[in-house]
């Protein structure tokens, strides 16, 4: 499909709700609120991190991690699906090529590999439109890095998710504990943390970084129901006053 049809394709898709960005890095429970969110407000989840992902995940397991090319030819034609299959646990499942991934993609070499392949223009060019349609007839909440800045900066709500480096720290290895990983160091994840977040921030294309209209939000001191109230007291009351709700 050429660019160009599919972008009109986008704006021909009648939307039903609103569209919710939700951005920040690595640790600050960007995905637990969003999947929380998502379930009480019954809108759909879309995990763009799992993307780059899986691309990442298909690289390495070929020992193509380096090569820019292959991952923008991925970008365009390996077939990643969302499903949410509620008795599993987390119950959002990524399917690459029809095979559930949902784990493997969650290692922290693939978090690497993954934030590397970020940064390829080619890549991020051929995953925008997909992303768009994903969200694009509303009624969803989208996760990432850019999503308020590139992918829907005319999102209806938007929020910019933050945390102390620590707190993210001990926060990624509960999560790799509870995959039941080898487990690095406290410090080891500290650092990986900080070369992800670097690399991240300072890419050419797409730097994560927060859109002038977006709510921030220090996840440090408050739990996760505290977070997901706040953000679903404020997508309520924009889908009220946009009649979608
Ligand atoms: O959210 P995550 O940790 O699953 O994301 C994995 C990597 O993908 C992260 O290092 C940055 C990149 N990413 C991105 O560049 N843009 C997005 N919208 C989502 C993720």
């Amino acid at each position: 499909m050429s660019p160009d049809f599919a972008a009109d394709l986008v704006h021909r898709i009648p939307k039903t709700g609103v569209v919710v960005a939700i951005d920040g890095p690595a640790g600050t429970g960007k995905s637990s609120a969003t999947k929380r969110l998502a379930e009480r407000l019954g809108f759909t989840h879309v995990d763009t991190g799992a993307l780059y992902r899986s691309i990442g995940w298909w690289l390495k397991q070929r020992g193509e991690e380096s090569n820019e090319a292959r991952a923008a030819e991925l970008a365009r034609v390996l077939k990643i699906e969302f499903k949410r299959i509620p008795y599993l646990n987390p119950s959002n499942r990524v399917f690459i090529e029809g095979e559930d991934r949902s784990e493997a993609i969650r290692t922290p070499e693939v978090s690497l590999i993954a934030s590397q392949i970020s940064a390829i223009p080619e890549v991020r060019s051929a995953l925008l439109e997909l992303q768009r349609r994903m969200g694009a007839s509303g009624g969803a909440i989208l996760e990432g890095r850019d999503i308020g800045t590139v992918i829907f900066p005319d999102a209806d709500v938007k929020f910019f998710l933050t945390a102390s480096v620590e707190e993210r720290a001990k926060r990624r290895l509960s999560e790799l504990e509870a995959l039941g990983k080898d487990v690095p160091s406290f410090e080891e994840v500290r650092r990986q943390i900080e070369t992800r977040d670097s690399a991240d921030r300072n890419r050419k294309v797409a730097p994560l970084k927060q859109a002038e209209d977006s709510i921030l939000i220090d996840t440090s001191e408050l739990t996760l129901d505290e977070v997901v109230d706040m953000m679903a007291q404020k997508v309520i009351a924009v889908s009220q006053r946009e009649g979608t709700q």
